[in-house]
C-alpha cells in the first residue's frame, strides 16, 4: 500500500505513466514504431486527403463515417450551435487583454456550463448534444476573444460555412479563400485525436468522478496548454522566428542540445520515428512558403529539422505535429499565441470521444503514490516553534 508506506521494499514507480494502459479503446491507434495514426481504423493520410473536419468529428463520436444525409445534418447542427451567449461575450470583454487565448477559452468553457439546460443529463444522447454545443462554440470563443483583445468588432458565426472557414472568418473578419480554408481543415483533422495523450488523460481522470462534460473539457484544455504538450506549437515557432537564417540553424540546435535543453516541437512519448501528421504538415508548409513569402521560415525550420534528426534521430527524436503545425499556422497569418487554442478547436472532438467511451464503463481513477515522508512527527504548539 504505497500511500500508507508500510512495506519494506519500494514499488516500481511509473512517474510519467510511460507503460501504463488505463483502458481498452476503439477510437485511435498510434503506431509509434511504424509512424501510423488511425481513427477508428482509417489512416490519417486518407482522412487528410479526402475527409473534412466535420466528417472526422462524426467518425470520432459515432465510430463510423456518415452517409451524405448524416453528414449534412451533423454539420448543420454544429453550425447552428456556434453562437455564444451574450454573457460569454461580456465575460471575454472583462478579461485582461494580455490573457492567453487558451486561458480565455478555458475560462469561457467553464462559464458556458451554467448556460446548458442539460448540464447534468448523463445519458449518452444528452452528452452528445452537449458535446455538439461545446465543440461548436470553441472556435467562436477563440475568434471573439482575439478580436476583443485587439479592439475589433466581434464577428458573429455564419452557419453557411464549415468550421475551418468560419473560424478564420471570426478571427480575421474576412472569409478565407478555399485553399486557405482547406489547409486549416486538414490541420484540424490531423489534430482531432491522438489516443491517451496528457490532455485526453486529464479529461478522462476528471470524467471518472462523474462530473458534467464541461468539467472534463476544462481539465483537458488546462492540460493541453503546457509547452510539453499542445503549447509546443507556440514555443517552437517563437524559437524558429528568433533564428536569423538557415545558416545559423545548426548552431542553434547544437548549442541548445549542449546546454541540455529541449528543442520544442521534437520528441514524442509514443512516436520513436517520423510523426505522420508532421510529415503531412511539412508538405503543406513547403507549398505555402512560396505563396505567402515565408521561404526563409521554411528553410530555417528544415535546417533545424535536419540538424535535429542527425543529432538525436538515433535516440528516436523526430519532429512532432506541433513543429510543422506551428509553421503552417504562422504562414496562414495566425498569431503564435493562438496556436494552442487552435489545437483545442480540433482536439475537443477527441476529448469528447474518449470521455464518452470511458463513461461506457466508468471506474474512478485513483492511483497511488509511495509515501517517503516522516511517520512519527510530534505536534508542537505554534508558540514553542523556533
Ligand atoms: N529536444 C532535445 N532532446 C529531447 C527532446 C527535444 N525536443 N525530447 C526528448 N529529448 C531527449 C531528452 O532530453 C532525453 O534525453 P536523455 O535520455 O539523454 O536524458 C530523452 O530524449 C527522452 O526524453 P523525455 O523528455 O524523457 O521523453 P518523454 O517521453 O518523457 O517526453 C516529450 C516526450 C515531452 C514530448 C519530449 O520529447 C519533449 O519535451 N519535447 C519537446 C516539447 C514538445 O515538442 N512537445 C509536444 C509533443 S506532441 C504533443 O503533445 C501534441
Amino acid at each position: 500500500m504505497g500511500s500508507i508506506g508500510g512495506g519494506t521494499g519500494s514499488p516500481r514507480i511509473d512517474k510519467g505513466l510511460d507503460d501504463v494502459y488505463v483502458m481498452e479503446s476503439r477510437i485511435c491507434f498510434v503506431d509509434g514504431v511504424k509512424g501510423r495514426l488511425l481513427y477508428y481504423g482509417y489512416d490519417i493520410r486518407d482522412l487528410s486527403d479526402h475527409s473534412t473536419f466535420e466528417e472526422t468529428a462524426y467518425l470520432l463520436w459515432h465510430g463510423k463515417l456518415p452517409n451524405r444525409d448524416q453528414l449534412a445534418a451533423f454539420s448543420a447542427e454544429l453550425a447552428a450551435n456556434r453562437p455564444i451567449p451574450k454573457g460569454i461575450v461580456s465575460l471575454l470583454k472583462g478579461l485582461p487583454k494580455e490573457t492567453a487565448p487558451i486561458d480565455a477559452l478555458r475560462t469561457a468553457v467553464s462559464a458556458l456550463a451554467g448556460y446548458d439546460p442539460e448540464l447534468n443529463g448523463q445519458s449518452r444522447e444528452a452528452n452528445l448534444r452537449k458535446a455538439m454545443r461545446i465543440a461548436a462554440k470553441v472556435p467562436t470563443i477563440v475568434g471573439a476573444f482575439h478580436r476583443i483583445r485587439n479592439g475589433q468588432r466581434v464577428v458573429k458565426p455564419n452557419p453557411k460555412y464549415g468550421t475551418a472557414t468560419d473560424y478564420m472568418r471570426m478571427l480575421t473578419g474576412k472569409k478565407p479563400d478555399k485553399k486557405t480554408a482547406r489547409i486549416l481543415d486538414v490541420a484540424l483533422i490531423l489534430h482531432a485525436d491522438h489516443s491517451m495523450n496528457a490532455g485526453t488523460f486529464a479529461a478522462t481522470v476528471a470524467a471518472s468522478t462523474l462530473p458534467d462534460l464541461y468539467s472534463t473539457i476544462v481539465a483537458a484544455i488546462a492540460t493541453l496548454k503546457g509547452p510539453l504538450h499542445g503549447g509546443a506549437n507556440e514555443t517552437a515557432i517563437r524559437a524558429l522566428l528568433a533564428i536569423e537564417s538557415p545558416e545559423v540553424a545548426e548552431e542553434y540546435v547544437l548549442k541548445t542540445l549542449a546546454a541540455g535543453q529541449k528543442v520544442f516541437g521534437f520528441g514524442h512519448r509514443v512516436y520513436k520515428t517520423w510523426d505522420p501528421r508532421a510529415l503531412i504538415l511539412q508538405d503543406v508548409a513547403k507549398k505555402l512558403s512560396g505563396k505567402t513569402g515565408h521561404e526563409k521560415l521554411f528553410m530555417v525550420a528544415k535546417a533545424v529539422e535536419e540538424a535535429m534528426v542527425r543529432e538525436v534521430g538515433p535516440k528516436g527524436i523526430y519532429p512532432n505535429v506541433d513543429y510543422w503545425a506551428g509553421v503552417v499556422y504562422y504562414m496562414l497569418g495566425l498569431a503564435p499565441d493562438l496556436f494552442p487554442a487552435t489545437f483545442a478547436v480540433a482536439r475537443i472532438t477527441g476529448w469528447v470521444a474518449h470521455v464518452l467511451e470511458y463513461w461506457g464503463d466508468n471506474r474512478i481513477m485513483r492511483p497511488l503514490d509511495w509515501y517517503v515522508g516522516p511517520k512519527e512527527a510530534v505536534y508542537v504548539p505554534i508558540d514553542q516553534r523556533s
